[in-house]
């Protein structure tokens, strides 16, 4: 079992193998619960009932690691396609898990955030973010950010349709678009870039997660299942991450000197 300090609830860096609070916004696609239960010869279903039950597991394992943003791609645009029955199986599972953690996200001061068109989702879900994303709006330490019917190209469509909007409206000028600018219509605009993304289940691809966001993140890609995607496996991911050297384009020489590597600009 992790110790904790009586401070901020956090682990200490011996016990994680890294620095608590080192790394800022850490991103996970959870990927494998349907291969989980068929190697159990249960139903998909069954294996998204114990991805949710993970969820609650990891939310609290990165709070011990004072990450300050855990980002979880839940439900993309993509997974709409899948049968209606599985669909509704989780959404269904979605409203219980708000439902069932809204107190414990509130006693853990953990802000929560949905990146996605959240309008498209079923009502009752969708009202219950609402309230909940008010209820936590007041806490800035720690941040959960859930990926719901989100994917990087509708995310780029809608910043572009809003871009657009503000030019014909007169408070924005094509001639000063940025990339400062661009991120400012993006449903990332109040969060950091991730620095690490986790995927689990074998699978080595983003399918259509924080493409712009993830230009230069970490990836770390695991076998694992996600509903057996314990702490102690994301410690170790947090772990090898602190080991890893980022450049941004630049030397490891320019990175030893003093001056911090200049911002990722276009
Ligand atoms: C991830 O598990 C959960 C969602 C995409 C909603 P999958 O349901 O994709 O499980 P596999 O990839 O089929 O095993
Ligand atoms: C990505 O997993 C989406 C989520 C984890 C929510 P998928 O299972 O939908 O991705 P593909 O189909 O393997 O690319
Ligand atoms: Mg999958």
């Amino acid at each position: 079992m992790l110790g904790m300090t009586k401070e901020s609830g956090s682990a200490s860096d011996e016990e994680l193998g890294f620095e608590p609070g080192s790394v800022r916004h850490v991103a996970i696609i959870m990927d494998g619960n349907g291969r989980w239960a068929r190697a159990r010869g249960l139903p998909r279903n069954e294996g998204h009932r114990n991805g949710v039950r993970n969820v609650q597991e990891i939310v609290k394992a990165a709070r011990q690691a004072d990450l300050r943003h855990l980002t979880l791609f839940a439900f993309s645009v993509e997974n709409w396609h899948r049968p209606k029955a599985e669909v509704s199986a989780l959404m269904h599972l979605l409203d219980s898990y708000l439902t069932a953690q809204a107190d414990e996200l509130k006693r853990q001061e953990i802000r929560l955030r949905v990146i996605g068109r959240l309008e498209e989702l079923p009502r009752r879900v969708s009202r219950r973010i609402q309230r909940l994303m008010e209820e936590t709006a007041h806490f800035d330490r720690w941040n959960l950010n859930l990926a719901l019917n989100y994917g990087s190209r509708t995310e780029v469509v809608d910043a572009m349709r809003a871009y657009a909007q503000a030019v014909q409206a007169g408070l924005e000028d094509p001639e000063a678009l940025d990339w400062a600018t661009a991120v400012r219509f993006l449903y990332t605009r109040d969060l950091p870039d991730p620095d690490l993304i986790i995927r689990t289940s074998g699978e080595h691809r983003v399918s259509n997660f924080l493409l712009l966001q993830g230009a230069y993140a970490e990836y770390h890609f695991t076998d694992k299942f996600w509903p057996e995607f314990e702490p102690a496996d994301f410690f170790a991911a947090l772990a090898e991450f602190a080991r890893r050297e980022r450049r941004f384009g630049q030397t490891s020489e320019q990175l030893k000197s003093p001056r911090s590597p200049s911002s990722l600009r276009a």
